[in-house]
């Protein structure tokens, strides 16, 4: 049965050649895999994203856009996706938008809730890898790029943003909606990448792989 799998970190996590190389590895392996983005993954998604990265706005403004543009997604592309035994692959789902709007934002978690609710009631990543480093770390690396509105944001933002990662990370084992026990699995993103796509690697044996 094909599984959705998401990734997740605080940006400069270092995220992006791990999804394209995962994708790789379940190619080569013979799956179908897609691999998409939200913000994005729709034309839709995609102009809403423009959007998001660029302008600023009310923090319920935000979430609401990224959650519009998430039915969208989940809608157009992953759910038909899954349903034809295609592996999905996403940068980011959301647990971004409780970690960015939620943590960084301080926008309330109940109305998170609810808009998780709304948008997608009993549906959840078979798997999410958050990518965890310290925010100092993972500043350093994204220095020299141009940065979009989120990665502009202060030390103090990045901070909540890692907080409530690991708060949804630590509470997604207790998450009524999700099957496995624990979505929201911890890679140590500070590791050299050999490392960690060998982390990669093993989790995804100990539970993706380990159901099909
Ligand atoms: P990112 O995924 O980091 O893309 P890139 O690697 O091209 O920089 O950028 C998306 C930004 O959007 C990121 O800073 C997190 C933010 N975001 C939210 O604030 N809420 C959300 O729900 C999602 C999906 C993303």
């Amino acid at each position: 049965m094909s599984k959705f799998i998401t990734f997740e970190g605080i940006d400069g996590a270092g995220k992006s050649s791990h999804i394209e190389w995962l994708t790789d590895l379940l190619k080569s392996l013979g799956y179908e895999v897609i691999c998409t983005r939200e913000p994005g993954g729709t034309p839709l998604g995609e102009e809403l994203r423009k959007l998001l990265l660029n302008n600023p706005m009310h923090m319920e403004t935000e979430a609401l856009l990224m959650f519009a543009a998430r039915k969208e997604h989940i809608e157009q592309v992953i759910k038909p996706a899954l349903e034809k035994g295609i592996w999905v692959i996403s940068d980011r789902f959301t647990d971004s938008s409780f970690a960015f709007q939620g943590g960084g934002r301080d926008l309330d978690y109940q109305k998170l809730r609810t808009l998780e609710n709304f948008v997608h009631p009993n549906f959840q990543p078979d798997l999410t890898l958050l990518f965890d480093l310290p925010v100092e770390v993972a500043q350093s690396r994204i220095q020299g790029r141009v940065l979009d509105k989120f990665e502009k944001e202060n030390i103090d933002f990045h901070n909540k943003v890692r907080n409530m990662y690991l708060r949804r990370a630590a509470e997604s084992q207790f998450d009524a909606l999700v099957e496995s026990r624990f979505r929201i699995q911890k890679i140590d993103a500070t590791k050299d990448i050999p490392a960690i796509r060998a982390d990669i690697l093993k989790l995804l044996h100990d539970t993706v792989f380990n159901e099909i």
